[in-house]
């Protein structure tokens, strides 16, 4: 028996009979492999894969046997990228594009008929961080103190990308948002002090950090060297 089910994904309604749906993730340039957790197929199973950004419509995997062999086709742009194990009906995808994004159908069949499921999202590699001065008030810069610093740190956006301030370990702050095209957030530091302070971009598959230069970005108390003894 199959249950029917209704997935939301980027807006789009997405309908296919099956019982489960396992999401996975990836990162640009990785392999990953769709596992069915099937131990032995009967080898002249008729494997199928399905894949398509909103809902699986296009074959992809075609693996059949035919007058006692096994053909396997590979089409279209995953072609070269894909490898179908037979054993246990798992899909092992390499160089992953972030166009692999999408729903996955595995059909395998032999007596019946067994549908594996997968939402498959690709993130590309969080970009660093950038860290700047806050352009200067002036009329507040006479009360700025040794160690102050007033400073953005702004990073390119992407899918599920947060930025976060941490002081040492402790995170002090952060922001996300779907809808804009860069993520920044401010920090101030007021007075001297010698903790670290650093931006981490983050997704779910991967994370960069740029550190707060105090000798950059912050107000230094700057040593009174003698003047020179003149005669
Ligand atoms: C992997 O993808 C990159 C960029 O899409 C491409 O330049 C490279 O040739 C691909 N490598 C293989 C082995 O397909
Ligand atoms: C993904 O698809 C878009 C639109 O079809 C295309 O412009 C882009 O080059 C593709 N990117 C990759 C990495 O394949
Ligand atoms: C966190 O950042 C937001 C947005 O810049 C700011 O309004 C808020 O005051 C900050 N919170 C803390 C605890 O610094
Ligand atoms: C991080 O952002 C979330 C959601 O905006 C908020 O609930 C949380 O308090 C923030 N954490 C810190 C340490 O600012
Ligand atoms: C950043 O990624 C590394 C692995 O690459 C992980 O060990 C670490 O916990 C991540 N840090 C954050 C803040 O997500």
């Amino acid at each position: 028996m199959s249950t029917l089910i209704f997935l939301f994904l980027d807006r789009a309604m997405v309908i296919f009979y099956s019982a489960e749906v396992k999401p996975l993730r990836g990162r640009e340039g990785q392999t990953v492999t769709l596992h069915t957790g099937l131990a032995k197929l009967q080898s002249d199973a008729k494997i199928f894969l399905l894949f398509g950004p909103v809902r699986p419509e296009i074959f992809i995997v075609e693996s059949q046997a035919f007058r006692g062999e096994i053909i396997t086709e590979y089409k279209g742009r995953f072609q070269g990228r894909l490898q179908l194990d037979r054993e246990t009906g798992s899909l092992t995808v390499r160089n992953l594009t972030i166009n692999d994004t999408g729903l996955y159908q595995l059909q395998i069949i032999n007596e019946q008929v067994t549908y594996h499921n997968f939402i498959f999202t690709v993130y590309a590699s969080v970009p660093t961080p950038n860290i700047r001065n806050t352009p200067h008030n002036p009329s507040v810069n006479s009360r700025l103190v040794s160690g102050s610093c007033s400073v953005v740190c702004s990073v390119a956006n992407g899918k599920e990308v947060t930025l976060s301030w941490y002081r040492g370990e402790e995170k002090l702050n952060n922001t996300s948002s779907p809808h804009q095209a860069d993520l920044s957030l401010p920090l101030e530091i007021k007075g001297k002090n010698s903790d670290t302070y650093s931006c981490v971009a983050t997704n779910p598959v991967s994370n960069q950090t740029t550190i707060l230069s105090i000798e950059e970005h912050c107000l230094q108390h700057k040593k009174q060297t003698p003047l020179p003894f003149r005669n």
